[in-house]
């Protein structure tokens, strides 16, 4: 293929590009909110239009107990590898939407970035592949590699119904490599490859005493305060370096090796950008650690939320009856999210005092996942990213999680790749989500090229 024809035809079809993914954007696929069920198939069914308008064969979306799948394939270059391509339809809320400037399901350009949820993660990046693969028919270009597409919508709530597709449908997903574009690039124009993603374990963590609120007066004072009580919990989940206080918390965890440690601290880095990207007044964390160590190499426990009792205006007086807790681990190789999930609640029953009940509700876990560096389709899309950025990538961890990395490399045996073309300061699951456009066009150029250079 000749790369300069296709850079014209991507750059040449930019506005149409914009316009068909502010379509697929605009159907609002909240996999987390219960009441989008209606959506989350539409955009299914988008998303299976859209492949079929590229030219990809045999779609068909599969049912699940939750969001529907779609897979599709093209398979006519015989010997040459299989590629199966991974991306997720579905997008985290949009809460506070107050603080959106443009409403977030209406794609809207703003300088150089496309505004929207889900025009990073995922929707705009599972765009590329489809992209990418249509340039070949446009330019009358054999597809250099057999493709598989899986798609799913419910990636940001852990992936729930897709392990056991992939179980099941071992031979038809069967593929040489996996390529999953839903990673950050370590900055504006630095090609990156990301070679580790972080686990998850997700849990709820309910104290409660009595069955309903209590008048505060009648009862404040000779009973135990659930609020009270989770906030000292959760108090006691860290040390003062920093560390999770869980007993055996870090037994699994693999140190890594000096050499990796010395290639971390030779990425270029800096407090300043680093604030600037998270707005956060300075850096904190596990003591003894880089920011990008703590973010990459280290485990997290994070609350992401907590409620119970009156947070209405004014002022009410109550001993409430109930408070929860939303907590979320961030796991690192060799952790196991059951052991893990195990460990969090022993530790609780073990601090919990008598007076009340405490509760830990599973949610979803995914594996951590470390993927090859030195594969052939790792250079492949080395090669990819230099030709169209200028210059070799970089390699890096993230501290995100993909739940099905690890399924895939275990059930189908096939290296994942992951290939990303966000920014860590594009605000996915914030409100103002947003896409930079050069990558966005330059990735789908990538991965055409990548695909050749499988071939190759
Ligand atoms: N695209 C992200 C994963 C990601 C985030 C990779 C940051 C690299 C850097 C993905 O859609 C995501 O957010 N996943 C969830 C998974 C979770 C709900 C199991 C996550 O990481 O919170
Ligand atoms: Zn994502």
């Amino acid at each position: 293929m000749d790369y300069t024809k296709l850079s014209s035809y991507v750059d040449s079809r930019k506005q149409e590009y914009l316009n068909e993914l502010s379509r697929m954007i605009r159907i609002e696929s909240i996999s987390a909110d219960l009441s989008k069920k209606v959506e989350m198939v539409r955009c299914a069914e988008a998303v299976s239009g859209l492949m079929r308008e590229a030219g990809i064969e045999n779609v068909k979306p599969f049912e699940t107990e939750g969001n529907p799948l779609v897979y599709g394939e093209y398979i006519h270059a015989g010997d040459n590898p299989t590629v199966l391509v991974y991306g997720h339809y579905d997008v985290q809320p949009v809460d506070p939407l107050s603080e959106w400037e443009t409403p977030p399901f209406e794609a809207t350009m703003r300088g150089d970035d496309l505004y929207a949820r889900g025009s990073s993660d995922d929707k705009g990046q599972l765009f590329m592949h489809l992209k990418a693969f249509e340039a070949f028919g446009k330019l009358n270009e054999k597809i250099p590699v057999n493709l598989k597409y899986i798609f799913e919508g419910e990636e940001e709530i852990g992936s729930i119904h897709l392990e056991p597709f992939i179980r099941s449908h071992k031979d038809l997903l069967k593929a040489d490599v996996v390529v999953i574009s839903d990673t950050a690039m370590y900055g504006r124009d630095m090609p990156t490859i990301c070679y580790g993603l972080r686990g998850m374990a997700y849990l709820e963590l309910s104290v409660s005493n009595s069955t309903i609120d209590l008048h505060s007066g009648s009862f404040g004072g000779a009973i135990e305060n659930p609020v009270h009580v989770l906030a000292d919990i959760v108090s006691r989940l860290h040390d003062r370096y920093g560390r999770v206080a869980i007993p055996h918390f870090y037994d699994d965890v693999v140190e890594v090796s000096k050499e990796e440690r010395e290639e971390i601290a030779r990425l270029p880095y800096s407090d300043g950008e680093f604030l600037r990207q998270s707005g956060a007044l300075a850096t904190y964390g596990e003591y003894g650690f880089s920011t990008n160590e703590r973010l990459w190499i280290r485990p997290t426990l994070d609350v992401n939320g907590i409620y119970g009792g009156f947070t209405g205006e004014g002022a009410k007086t109550i001993i409430p009856s109930k408070a929860t807790a939303k907590v979320s681990m961030r796991l690192v190789p060799n952790q196991k999210s059951e052991k893990i999930l195990g460990l969090f609640e022993s530790f609780i029953n073990q601090i919990a005092p008598p007076t009340v009940k405490v509760t830990v509700k599973k949610m979803h876990s995914g594996e951590p996942a470390l993927t090859p560096i030195d594969h052939p389709a790792v250079k492949a899309a080395s090669a990819a990213l230099e030709h169209v950025f200028g210059r070799k990538p970089y390699f890096i961890r993230e501290g995100g999680s993909i739940p099905e990395v690890l399924t895939f490399q275990q059930i189908l045996g096939a290296p994942v790749v992951l290939l990303g073309f966000g920014l860590p300061d594009e605000n996915s699951h914030a409100p103002n989500e947003h896409i930079y456009l050069r990558h966005f066009y330059d990735g789908i150029k990538t991965l055409a090229i990548f695909y050749e250079k499988l071939s190759m």
